[in-house]
């Protein structure tokens, strides 16, 4: 479950339990009203009746056919007055402690509120009514303690309080009509401000997808007004102090790759001018003499391949000067015609408009260079390498196609990783370290351009670079 969900169902949660103890609250005192009503009604009711009985005997009580009412003479078993629907209607006559009764309607007192099934809940009511020697009628506590002499009246008295319930009942109903609403509308809104609660959450989780190994001077942007600093900024300036030990640290490693390699530069060169004059001196076999310079070389390219890349994972831009790639490409072809042509390789070129781009001339020679010398070295003998070149709207456009075994599916995601080489055997054969293709793509990167290869497996390979021009 998403946190944004959470803390919606939290805050409608929060928001329903006090909404409960709000309505519970209000419609304790709404639910009691009308109940003291009706008990004030039969409180009523019940004096003038006894003061009716008292007067002028059975015959003097008003009926007025709504009310249930027995009065008893005190400590006698038979009442002495019965109204009309008490007559018909059985109700328990308790201490008073219960206050409703249900009991069902005989169809000939149909004007007694009921419901639709001839129920209805009567509100009960016990009186003690004593007359005092004054002859006023008073309210007795009913203790229990009958040890004078005065008269009193017990009076159960009656009322159908299905009005009220039928009230109840549309009250009830419209509470919780209510507080479902308040649940919908609660929760709807509480969704959206936990949105914009998480708002900066979604920001810094976006830029921190962003900071790549490639990109790792970008940072989670802070909030700047003063007194801003919520516990989302604080949590951004941690990670932003994180991204600067962690790039700080890749930058070191990277120097050092390039300090390394820029340092064995010169112990290498001398040792193959060593390796030179062992060699001239006859004092090793020709055999050894070959494949130790052929060891030298190859570690002398090793090494200005290294501090080539890892020089160019320093840069982090490139000088726009105009280069002109058609030049450029006719003057590789010549470099690698001789080359070439003694393997019996063609190679043509084709180029259609202006191509220009905006870069820095040496890094697009020593890319292309690379591209080419594949080519050259990847081709069988007798084939043919294709460059051609053509400018779109907004791009120059270049492919260097060569006859060759390609390279497998499966290893052509992988050719620009450092280091990959298809077919160690195969390619150990041209003595290549494996870098070529990587410093070609960070080169192409720097000059945010693109470059893909594709291959006709066992035929052909071909290398395409997008650039911008310029
Ligand atoms: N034009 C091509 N035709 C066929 N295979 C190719 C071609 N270009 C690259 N490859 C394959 O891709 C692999 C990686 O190329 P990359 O240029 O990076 O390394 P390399 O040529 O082996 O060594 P380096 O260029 O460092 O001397 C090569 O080993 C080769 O197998
Ligand atoms: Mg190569």
């Amino acid at each position: 479950m998403s946190i944004r969900l959470k803390i919606s169902i939290l805050i409608a949660s929060a928001g329903l339990l006090s909404a409960l103890v709000f309505s519970a609250s209000v419609l304790f005192e709404m639910l009691e009203q009308p109940f003291r009503v009706m008990d004030t009604e039969l409180r009523t009711v019940a004096f003038e009746s006894v003061a009716a009985l008292d007067q002028a005997g059975v015959a003097g009580v008003r009926d007025n056919r709504r009310y249930w009412i027995k009065i008893y003479k005190r400590g006698e078993p038979e009442p002495l007055y019965v109204s009309h629907i008490a007559q018909k209607i059985d109700l328990p006559e308790s201490n008073g402690r219960k206050s409703l009764a249900h009991a069902y309607v005989p169809d000939e007192l149909s004007y007694v509120e009921h419901d639709s099934h001839g129920k209805t809940a009567f509100r009960i009511r016990r009186f003690v009514i004593e007359k005092e020697h004054t002859g006023v009628f008073e309210e007795d506590d009913d203790d229990g303690n009958y040890d004078d002499d005065e008269l009193k009246y017990i009076v159960y008295a009656a009322l159908s309080a299905e009005r009220v319930s039928d009230e109840i009942a549309d009250l009830m109903l419209s509470v919780a009509a209510g507080l479902l609403l308040s649940v919908v509308v609660l929760t709807a809104v509480s969704y959206m401000i936990a949105g914009y609660i998480l708002r900066p959450v979604r920001l810094m989780n976006a830029r921190t997808r962003s900071i790549t190994e490639r990109h790792l001077n970008l940072r989670i942007p802070l909030k700047e007004k003063a007194g801003a600093s919520d516990e989302f900024n604080t949590l951004a300036m941690t990670l932003n102090g994180v991204f600067d030990r962690l790039e700080n640290a890749f930058n070191k490693q990277k120097r050092l790759i390039a300090d390394a390699s820029h340092e064995l530069k010169t112990p290498l060169s001398i040792m193959r001018l060593i390796t030179d004059e062992v060699n001239m001196s006859g004092s090793i076999s020709a055999d050894d003499a070959r494949r130790l310079s052929e060891q030298v070389l190859r570690m002398e390219r090793l090494v200005k391949n290294i501090l080539n890349l890892s020089t160019l994972e320093l840069d982090s831009g490139i000088s726009a000067e105009a280069v002109e790639l058609r030049s450029m490409l006719e003057a590789l072809k010549e470099d690698y015609s001789l080359l070439a042509s003694e393997r019996g390789i063609s190679i043509v070129s084709e180029f259609t408009g202006v191509l220009t781009v905006g870069g820095d001339f040496d890094k697009l020679f020593r890319a292309f260079s690379n591209i080419l010398d594949n080519a050259v070295k990847y081709t069988s003998d007798g084939g043919i390498i294709r460059i051609t070149g053509f400018r779109t709207d907004e791009t120059v456009k270049i492919k260097i196609f060569n006859t060759g075994a390609g390279i497998p599916a499966a290893s052509i995601g992988r050719v620009f990783e450092q280091f990959y080489r298809v077919e160690e055997s195969r390619a150990s054969r041209y003595g290549g370290s494996g870098l070529g293709l990587a410093i070609v793509k960070r080169i192409i990167e720097l000059h945010k351009g693109e470059i893909n290869i594709e291959s006709v497996q066992g035929e052909s390979a071909t290398v395409t670079v997008i650039l911008p021009s310029s």
